[in-house]
């Protein structure tokens, strides 16, 4: 089987395909064919190592000093190719998606993944493209809009960056939430920022549209707290999806400022958190947005749009075409 793996932190050329036998499950573990994955902006931040102000040394700490050591791809979706002794959760042949996480191997085309990790059958409704797309927006936008800011009926969201992964799961979620959701997006982006429950949309270069908001979810960070404040309601959150090393421990030492509330965090990748984005998908708040579909040998150039922090949608590489 084919596999990708970083050989420096760089561009997109530092990926390299490397032939290995197709691994054998072990107990209480599933053997993936997977179809499709995604290429998120962590991928790219992963292999690049271009991270938030602060926070380069620590990633290379925790992945590689010189060169990242985590295999490529972070999700799939797939079929079960084979069971190791004892798993009785899942058939062969049966369609699932799941999340490899910080140990990587997504970018393969078969990779072993234990029964009871975050593993689960896909739906019906998702295509492995789909599948692929499905956690890594809507994981996020779900941990910093409901258990983050706490998100209801009724609040005023503003989401700064509204049709990348992160963005266009957000809008979907705050509108089922029953927010009134306003955008800002590149304005070749705006239909979409509509169609996904935005009532009102604006350039993020011209100035976000006047609040107030109760939440506001600053995809890129390009607000920061300076251009957040003055549109936050009193009590009002401001969910830093993007933050450098001086905004976490500010958040974390002085969450609250002026009767409102600064947040920084990383989403937890748990099986519990991605049974509750399904059930948001099943009772229709969210499916996930669909941007450019590439073949798994363009895995170069999907990094390379992943670089450019303006992709609409979810990227995938697809492994093994239908058929
Ligand atoms: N904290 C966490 O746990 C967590 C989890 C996931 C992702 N992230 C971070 O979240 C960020 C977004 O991830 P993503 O997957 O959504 O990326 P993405 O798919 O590349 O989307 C980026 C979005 O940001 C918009 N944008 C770019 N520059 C902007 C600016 N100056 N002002 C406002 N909006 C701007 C783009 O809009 P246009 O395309 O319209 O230009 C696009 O909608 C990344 O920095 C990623 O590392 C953090």
């Amino acid at each position: 089987m084919k596999i990708a793996r970083y050989t420096a932190y760089g561009g997109p050329e530092t990926i390299a395909f490397q032939d290995a036998p197709i691994p054998t499950p072990g107990v209480g573990e599933v053997l993936i064919r997977i179809r499709a994955a995604p290429v998120t902006a962590g991928d790219a931040r992963m292999r690049s190592g271009r991270v938030p102000r602060g926070l380069g040394m620590m990633l290379r700490l925790v992945i590689g000093l010189t060169r990242p050591r985590v295999a490529p791809g972070w999700a799939f979706a797939g079929e079960v190719a084979a069971l190791g002794a004892g798993v009785t959760s899942f058939a062969p042949g049966q369609r699932v998606f799941g999340l490899t996480g910080f140990k990587g191997g997504a970018h393969g085309e078969y990779r072993v993944v234990k029964a009871d990790g975050p593993l689960l059958p896909l739906p019906e409704t998702l295509g492995f493209e789909e599948g692929a797309a499905f956690f890594f927006g809507g994981l996020t936008a779900a941990y910093f809009l409901i258990d983050r800011a706490g998100l209801t009926a009724g609040h005023r969201l503003l989401v700064a960056g509204a049709t990348g992964s992160v963005g266009s799961a957000a809008l979907q979620i705050g509108r089922h939430l029953g927010a009134t959701v306003s955008a800002t997006a590149s304005p070749a982006n705006h239909p979409l920022a509509r169609s996904l429950g935005a009532t009102e949309v604006t350039d993020y270069r011209k100035g976000p549209p006047p609040g107030p908001y109760d939440v506001i979810l600053d995809v890129m960070g390009a607000l920061g707290w300076p251009g957040a404040l003055p549109l936050l309601a009193p009590g009002g959150r401001l969910a830093l999806v993007t933050a450098d090393l001086g905004q976490m421990l500010g958040s974390a030492l002085r969450p609250r400022r002026d009767g409102r509330r600064f947040l920084t965090g990383t989403n937890p990748d748990t099986l519990a958190a991605m049974r509750r984005l399904l059930a948001l998908h099943q009772a229709g708040g969210y499916t996930p947005v669909l941007g450019p579909v590439l073949p798994f040998a363009a895995l170069a150039k999907a990094h390379a749009i992943a670089d450019s922090f303006h992709k609409p949608g979810n990227l995938v590489v697809v492994m093994q075409p239908d058929g």
